[in-house]
């Protein structure tokens, strides 16, 4: 086994020489492409770093506050199991996904959201003991309160708002003219006197989900702040007791190398002085700053090629197992495994000290991961590896278009168990883009 060789500029987090999940994972991968049969393609997870994630969050967290773990980012049961010793619920958007949670950690607290939530949903919902249903239009109110009622139940509920001044923040914006998401503002006297006329109704408060991927800290900390005045505020003018403030999730991930990451210790510094009135949970409800880092995506190369003078390097895998890349349209950064077995009794393709576009086995030219990223060296049969793959990676993809088969999925064993790693170089910094 020779070296591994990364081949961004800049070494992805989890990457730099030396580091120990790191050297895990690509010993996860050593094993399990020589103990397989076929070319390698899996998603590696790493429980551990998952875990550490959300105890450095939830550390940076004053008193009044909550954090939910947003199943849709990485809804994988180990993933579930493991942050629900170190969350204080899920989030959940579907029966499926409640059910996952459930599962995983057969007492947790749930929030349901969804922008189209049937009645079996809310009534799924209810049975199961949901502790907060986020409620998105008055429609969507009345079917509640007929279906709690049916029940006999009083339904826990927060009206998401979708406010006339929402922030400017993240890569994808979920409030605001274009977003379908919540009541209107305007909507909000209607919706609370329409709660007020239900007995079946618990009207708790307000949930102010705005948007995903946002990476300044301090903004994301005057974004709390400001959600928690608006519903104070609100309340007020509306006679309510608050009890719950949702302010959803949306804090990122930089993918791209070179940018700088969110810096917790700012926020934590920025979210000190944070609090509510007594007897107000103030919910984080976090996805993608929660799972990112613990996922690894790797893929064997099939074949490298040149075409028009450009280099492509062809992969076992593509955006139907990990779609972010290609959804994002952004170069992810990648590591290569190296992996000197070759079978066939001819040369090896290989590309050496060029751009290389990473592309996908599927019959579209959007099958793109990375473009025009500087390789030293890229062999058919090594394995390239993209990190920050552990949010919004498989749960997103359209994973049985053209029918291949799925990835593998490996649990990392726990670091006091782990074999040391054989055969493994040290890793190198790449060079720079060309
Ligand atoms: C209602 C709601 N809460 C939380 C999240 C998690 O967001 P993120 O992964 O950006 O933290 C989402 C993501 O879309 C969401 O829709």
């Amino acid at each position: 086994m020779a070296a591994l060789f990364p081949l961004h500029p800049l070494p992805p987090p989890g990457a730099d020489r030396g580091d120990v999940t790191w050297q895990r994972v690509a010993a996860s991968i050593v094993a399990a492409r020589s103990a397989g049969s076929g070319p390698l393609c899996a998603y590696v997870y790493d429980l551990e770093t998952a875990r550490r994630q959300a105890q450095a969050i939830r550390a940076t967290l004053p008193s009044g506050w909550s954090l939910f773990y947003a199943v849709k980012a990485n809804a994988h049961p180990d993933v579930l199991a493991a942050l629900s010793g170190e969350v204080d619920g899920f989030e959940v958007a579907s029966l499926g996904e409640m059910q996952s949670a459930i599962s995983a950690s057969p007492h947790v607290s749930t929030i349901f959201s969804g922008p189209g939530k049937t009645d079996a949903d809310i009534d799924g919902a209810l049975r199961r003991g949901v502790q907060l249903l986020n409620v998105e239009s008055l429609h969507e109110l009345r079917r509640i309160a007929l279906i709690a009622e049916r029940l006999g139940a009083r339904a826990p509920v927060a009206l998401r708002v979708n406010r006339r001044s929402p922030p400017e923040l993240g890569f994808h914006r979920m409030a605001g003219p274009s977003a379908q998401f919540g009541l209107d503002e305007a909507l909000l006297p209607d919706a609370v006197e329409l709660a007020r006329g239900y007995p079946s109704i618990d009207l708790l408060g307000f949930h102010l989900h705005a948007f995903s991927n946002n990476t300044d800290a301090t903004a994301h900390a005057r974004f709390l702040a400001d959600c928690l005045a608006w519903s104070v505020t609100t309340a007020e003018r509306h006679r309510l007791v608050l009890r719950v403030v949702d302010c959803g999730g949306g804090i990122g991930v930089n993918y791209v190398a070179g940018e700088s990451p969110f810096d917790l210790k700012q926020f934590g510094a920025e979210i000190a002085g944070i609090t509510g009135p007594p007897d107000t949970m103030l919910v984080l409800e976090l996805g993608r700053y929660m799972v990112a880092q613990a996922g690894w995506y790797a893929a064997e190369v099939l074949d490298v090629r040149s075409t028009h003078g450009r280099h492509f390097a062809v992969l076992r895998g593509g955006m139907h197992h990990f779609r972010l890349p290609s959804a994002w349209r952004h170069d992810h950064p990648f590591l290569v495994v190296p992996v000197d077995d070759w079978p066939y009794p001819f040369s090896r393709p290989e590309a050496r000290n060029v751009p290389i576009d990473v592309v996908g086995e599927l019959c579209t030219p959007r099958d793109v991961f990375a473009r025009s990223t500087y390789v030293e060296t890229l062999r058919a049969g090594d394995v390239v590896v993209f990190p920050l793959a552990g949010a919004y990676g498989w749960e997103i993809s359209h994973r049985d278009f053209l029918q291949h088969p799925h990835p593998k999925f490996l649990i990392l064993p726990a670091s006091s168990n782990a074999e040391p790693t054989k055969g493994l170089g040290p890793v190198t910094r790449g060079s720079a883009d060309l």
